[in-house]
C-alpha cells in the first residue's frame, strides 16, 4: 500500500488533519488502534474557539455545529461565595466561543471522512513508524493477524499522549517538560438542564468546581478531588451534595440534579515535547502536548497544530517548498506554550493547592479580585479563553 501521508490516530487531531489534507488534494490513510465506538465513547471538553470553528467549516463540517452549538459570550467566576461575569464580547470586541461536544466534532469528522471515501484502518495492532530519519518512511501494523505496511512521504503522529509516535523518537532528539498537579477532576454527566446560561468556574475552600454543559438538556459537572479517591466511592447523591456546597447561592438554588450517565476521575497534567518533528515524523495534538482541562484548550491546540501542519504539507506539494515543514515545530510550539501558560494559570488560580497554605490562598483571592476589577486583567483572561489567533 502507498499514500502521501499516514496519520497515526483517529482522534480529533488525526481526523481534522485528514480532512484538511483532503481539502488540499493530499492523499492520506488513518491507522487507528481502537474502533469507532471506543473513540466516540470518550467524554472530553467541548469548548471551541472561533479559529477551530473556522477550520471545521473549511472542511465542510460546519452545518450541524451551527445548528446545535451553544454560543457563549462569557464565563462566570465564583469565589468567596460570589459570582462575577467575565464578558468576552465586551473584553475582546465581540468574540465568543461555541459549546459543542467533542464527541459531536469527532462524529462529524468521521462522517465527512467516510463520505469523501477516505481510508481509515481501525483495530490496527502494533503500529510502528519506520525509517522516519530517511526519505521513505513506512508505517507497519498487524491487521487480523497479518502484517501490513504502508509506504508514504510523511507520517503524522496524532496518536495522543500514550501513542507510539513520540516514543519512537530517539531520546537524544526530544526534550520534554512536565507538571503533574496534586489533584484530579471527578466528572459527572447527566441529562439535566445546565445550572446557568454560562459555564461557572468556582474557587472554593473545599476545592475547585466547574459547571459546564453539552446542550440545554445535558450538563457536565466537575469537582476537584484528591488523586487517591476512587470513583466507586462517590455516589451520585454525594457528588451533588459536594457540588451544591461549593456553588454560589444562586447556582445552589437552581441546580437540577439527576442520575449520572457517566462518572470518572481524570488526573491533571501539563506536558510539552520539543521539537514536534523528527525527520519525516510530525507530532500534533496530545501526542506532543497536554494541558490541564481548566480553560478547555486541548482540542483547540490540536486544531491549530493540524492547521499549521496541513499548510506546510500543502506548500511542500504545491510549491515544492520545505520551508513550512521546517518551521512547523517552532510555529506550533509558540502557540502551544501560550496555551500551556494559560491553562496552568487558570488551574493554579482556581484550585485548592495544599492544605494550610494561607499565603497561597490569599494570593489566589487577591488575583481573582484583581481580575474582576482590572480591565487589563479581564481582557487578558478573555482573549486567551476565546483563543489566541492562528
Ligand atoms: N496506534 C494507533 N493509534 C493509536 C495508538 C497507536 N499506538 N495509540 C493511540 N492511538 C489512537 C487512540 O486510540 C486515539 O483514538 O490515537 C488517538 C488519539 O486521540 P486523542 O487521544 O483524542 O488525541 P488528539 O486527537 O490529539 O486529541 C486532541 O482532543 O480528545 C481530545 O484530549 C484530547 O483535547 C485533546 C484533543
Ligand atoms: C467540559 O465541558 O467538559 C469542560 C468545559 C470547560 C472546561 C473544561 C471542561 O474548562
Amino acid at each position: 500500500m502507498r499514500t502521501q501521508i499516514v496519520i497515526i490516530g483517529s482522534g480529533p487531531a488525526g481526523l481534522l488533519l485528514g480532512q484538511l489534507l483532503h481539502h488540499y488534494g493530499i492523499d492520506n490513510i488513518i491507522v487507528e488502534r481502537q474502533d469507532r465506538d471506543y473513540i466516540l465513547g470518550r467524554i472530553r471538553a467541548g469548548v471551541l474557539e472561533q479559529g477551530t470553528v473556522k477550520l471545521l467549516e473549511q472542511v465542510g463540517v460546519g452545518q450541524r455545529l451551527h445548528r446545535e452549538a451553544l454560543i457563549h459570550s462569557g464565563i462566570y467566576l465564583t469565589f468567596a461565595g460570589q459570582r462575577h461575569t467575565i464578558d468576552f464580547k465586551v473584553a475582546t470586541g465581540g468574540r465568543t466561543v461555541a459549546v459543542y461536544g467533542q464527541t459531536e466534532v469527532t462524529q462529524d469528522l468521521m462522517d465527512a471522512r467516510a463520505a469523501a471515501g477516505l481510508r481509515t484502518i481501525y483495530h490496527a495492532k502494533d503500529v510502528k513508524p519506520n525509517g522516519i530519519d530517511g526519505a521513505s518512511p513506512i508505517v507497519s501494523f498487524v491487521q487480523e493477524g497479518r502484517e501490513v505496511t504502508i509506504d508514504c512521504d510523511f507520517i503524522a503522529g496524532c496518536d495522543g499522549f500514550h501513542g507510539v509516535s513520540r516514543q519512537c523518537i530517539p531520546s537524544s532528539a526530544i526534550q520534554t517538560f512536565e507538571r503533574v498537579y496534586p489533584f484530579g477532576w471527578l466528572g459527572l454527566l447527566s441529562d439535566t438542564p445546565p445550572v446557568a446560561e454560562e459555564l461557572i468556574y468556582t474557587r472554593h475552600e473545599r476545592g475547585f468546581a466547574l459547571c459546564s454543559m453539552r446542550s440545554m438538556t445535558r450538563s457536565r459537572y466537575y469537582l476537584q478531588c484528591s488523586l487517591d479517591e476512587r470513583v466507586e466511592d462517590w455516589s451520585d447523591a454525594q457528588f451533588w451534595d459536594e457540588l451544591r456546597c461549593r456553588l454560589d447561592p444562586e447556582a445552589r438554588d437552581s441546580l437540577v440534579t439527576g442520575p449520572s450517565l457517566e462518572k470518572s476521575i481524570a488526573p491533571l497534567r501539563s506536558f510539552v515535547a520539543e521539537p514536534m518533528r523528527f525527520g519525516r515524523l510530525f507530532l500534533a495534538g496530545d501526542a506532543a502536548h497536554i494541558v490541564p482541562p481548566t480553560g478547555a484548550k486541548g482540542l483547540n491546540l490540536a486544531a491549530s497544530d493540524v492547521h499549521y501542519l496541513s499548510q506546510a504539507l500543502r506548500e511542500y506539494y504545491a510549491e515544492k517548498s520545505s520551508a513550512g515543514l521546517d518551521g512547523y515545530s517552532q510555529r506550533a510550539l509558540a502557540r502551544v506554550w501560550k496555551a500551556e501558560r494559560f491553562s496552568w494559570w487558570m488551574t493554579s488560580m482556581l484550585h485548592r493547592m495544599s492544605a494550610d497554605d494561607g499565603f497561597a490562598e490569599r494570593l489566589q483571592l487577591a488575583e481573582l479580585d484583581y481580575l474582576i476589577h482590572s480591565k487589563a486583567a479581564t481582557t487578558s483572561l478573555a482573549e486567551n479563553y476565546v483563543g489566541l489567533p492562528f
